[in-house]
């Protein structure tokens, strides 16, 4: 059984699709142990209380120093002890420590086709407004596997996403959410509950 620590911010959708695909049979010998919120009013924590997984907020704003953050965010992590740790919406930079307790072993989904409009300040809305501004005609989302530096780690799964000539920000982030995001995140999870995913230097293989 893969155990597994999703990590959010806010309403949670990619949540919602990763236990829904649990719950439907489409995620295979995997249990959600325990979902982490950096936000105390996240909805994403309803969601996760609505489906019977224990979910818990791990604010910076009790902390008085950010390292103190790190660790307390760490700890609840390790407390859970999972073998795969998803980050779903989370806008917490992950520190390196974490990085180093779980090598090749968290992943994250970003709403474009990495390496565009990826890295510092790349986040939320702003990511398709950025694509936006720029006039590309494709964009997408990615799942990698997060190393030291932000949105760097090997890249998993990616698929494309189709810009339109009217889009808002708003209108281009639903259609990534709606035809890409829900659906390589749980796919991304179950590869790798599966054993099918292999790790090596900037490369992933998938079997
Ligand atoms: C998604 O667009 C995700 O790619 C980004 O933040 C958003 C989270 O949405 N990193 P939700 O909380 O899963 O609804």
């Amino acid at each position: 059984m893969l155990r597994v620590v999703v990590c959010v911010s806010g309403g949670g959708t990619n949540l919602q699709a990763i236990l829904d695909r649990v719950a439907d049979g489409t995620i295979k010998n995997t249990q959600i142990v325990r979902v982490i919120s950096n936000n105390p009013k996240a909805y994403a924590l309803e969601r996760a209380r609505s489906a019977g997984v224990e979910g818990i907020c791990v604010s910076p704003k009790d902390y008085a120093e950010r390292e103190a953050f790190h660790d307390a965010l760490l700890a609840a992590v390790q407390e859970a002890e999972p073998d795969l740790v998803v980050l779903a919406g989370f806008l917490v930079a992950i520190p390196p420590k974490m990085v180093e307790a779980f090598p090749s072993r968290i992943i994250n989904i970003h709403p474009s086709l990495i390496p565009s409009f990826c890295g510092v300040g790349y986040y939320g809305l702003h990511v398709h407004e950025a694509a936006l501004a720029r006039g590309v005609k494709v964009t997408g989302a990615t799942v990698h596997f997060v190393d030291e530096d932000m949105d760097s780690g090997p890249i998993l799964l990616q698929k494309a996403v189709a810009v339109q000539e009217n889009d808002t920000p708003e209108i281009l982030q639903r259609r990534v959410m709606e035809e890409a995001e829900w659906e390589l995140l749980p796919r991304a999870i179950s590869l790798i509950a599966e054993g099918r995913v292999r790790v090596e230097g900037r490369k992933t293989f998938i079997k």
